[in-house]
C-alpha cells in the first residue's frame, strides 16, 4: 500500500482516504463518494482495530463481511481497498502509541478509557501507509473527528481532514455498523436518540439557554423507552468538547445510550436564535 501510494504521489495525482472498520453502510458509502469526487484516487481501508476496543467491549462480535464490503466499496468508486491483517499493523513487539490528553477526557473517552489512544494510533499508522492528501470522517463520531483534527494539527500531518454529515435512516436513526445488533424492539427504542436531539435543537432555537433543562428533557425521553441506559448526554463546545454553561453560541449536543446490549452514539449542533449555522 505504501509503495502504491508513493507511486500515485510521484505521478502528481491526489489520494482521498476513507478509513473504516468495515460492515459498510450508506454512511460509509457517502464518505467514499465524497472522496471519489475529491481526488484522483480513492483508497478505503477495512480494519477492525483491536487497540480501540476495551476488554469488555464488542471486538469479537463486531460485524464483519469482507465479500459484501468489497462489492459495495467498488460500487462507491474505491480504487484501492486496503485490508491489512492484525499482525501486519501490530506485529509482535509493537509498542509505540499516539495519545492525547485533553479531548479524550470528555464524552466517550470517559466511559471508554484508551479508546481514543487506539484511534489516534491506528489513524496515524494508516496515514503513514496510505499517504492521503484528504481523509474523510463522519460527523456522527464527533469526538473522533475532533481528536483526529487535533492530532493532525499537533503532529503536522500533511493531510486535509474533511468532516462529512451524518447519514440517517428515513426515521432519523444514524447509520452505524452496530445497528445490525438491534432487535426490532430495540431499534424502535433507538429512535429516541435522534428524536430527543431534534427536540433539543428546537428548544435551543426557541431560546432555551439552560443546558441542564435541555439535557433533563432528553433524559426523561430516553428513560421512557424500553431497555435504554444512558451513558452520557452532554452539551458542549464543538472544538474543546467542554460542557458549556449556556447555550448562547452554536454548541454540540452529544449522547451515548446503551439500547439492549448495543451502545449507540449520536449528536446534533444546537443553534441559539440568531446564531449563524457553522
Ligand atoms: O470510525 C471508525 O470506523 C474507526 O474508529 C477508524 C477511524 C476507522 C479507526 O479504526
Amino acid at each position: 500500500m505504501q509503495y502504491r501510494a508513493e507511486q500515485i504521489r510521484k505521478s502528481g495525482k491526489t489520494i482521498a482516504f476513507v478509513p473504516t472498520m468495515g460492515y459498510l453502510h450508506r454512511g460509509h458509502l457517502s464518505l467514499m463518494v465524497h472522496g471519489h469526487n475529491l481526488a484522483d484516487h480513492l483508497v478505503a481501508s477495512i480494519f477492525v482495530n483491536p487497540t480501540q476496543f476495551g476488554p469488555n467491549e464488542d471486538l469479537s462480535r463486531y460485524p464483519r463481511d469482507l465479500i459484501r464490503d468489497t462489492a459495495l466499496a467498488e460500487e462507491a468508486g474505491v480504487d484501492i481497498l486496503f485490508t491489512p491483517g492484525e499482525k501486519d499493523l501490530y506485529p509482535a513487539g509493537f509498542e509505540t502509541y499516539v495519545s492525547q490528553t485533553a479531548l479524550p477526557e470528555h464524552l466517550c473517552g470517559l466511559s471508554r478509557p484508551g479508546h481514543f489512544r487506539g484511534v489516534t494510533t491506528i489513524v496515524a499508522k494508516l496515514f503513514n501507509i496510505v499517504k492521503p492528501h484528504f481523509a474523510i470522517f463522519g460527523e456522527k463520531d464527533f469526538q473522533q473527528l475532533a481528536v483526529i483534527r487535533k492530532m493532525v494539527k499537533d503532529l503536522n500531518f500533511d493531510v486535509e481532514i474533511i468532516g462529512a454529515a451524518t447519514i440517517r435512516e428515513p426515521d432519523g436513526l444514524a447509520m452505524s455498523s452496530r445497528n445490525a445488533f438491534l432487535s426490532e424492539t430495540h431499534r424502535k427504542s433507538a429512535l429516541v436518540l435522534y428524536r430527543c436531539l431534534a427536540d433539543a435543537k428546537q428548544m435551543a432555537a426557541a431560546g432555551e439557554k439552560d443546558p441542564q433543562k435541555i439535557i433533563k428533557t432528553c433524559e426523561a425521553a430516553i428513560n421512557a423507552e424500553a431497555d435504554t441506559v444512558i451513558d452520557y448526554i452532554a452539551i458542549c463546545h464543538p472544538d474543546t468538547l467542554a460542557d458549556v454553561a449556556a447555550v448562547d453560541q452554536p454548541v454540540v449536543m452529544a449522547l451515548a445510550v446503551k439500547v439492549g446490549s448495543t451502545r449507540l452514539i449520536d449528536n446534533l449542533m444546537l443553534f441559539p436564535p440568531g446564531s449563524e449555522t457553522l
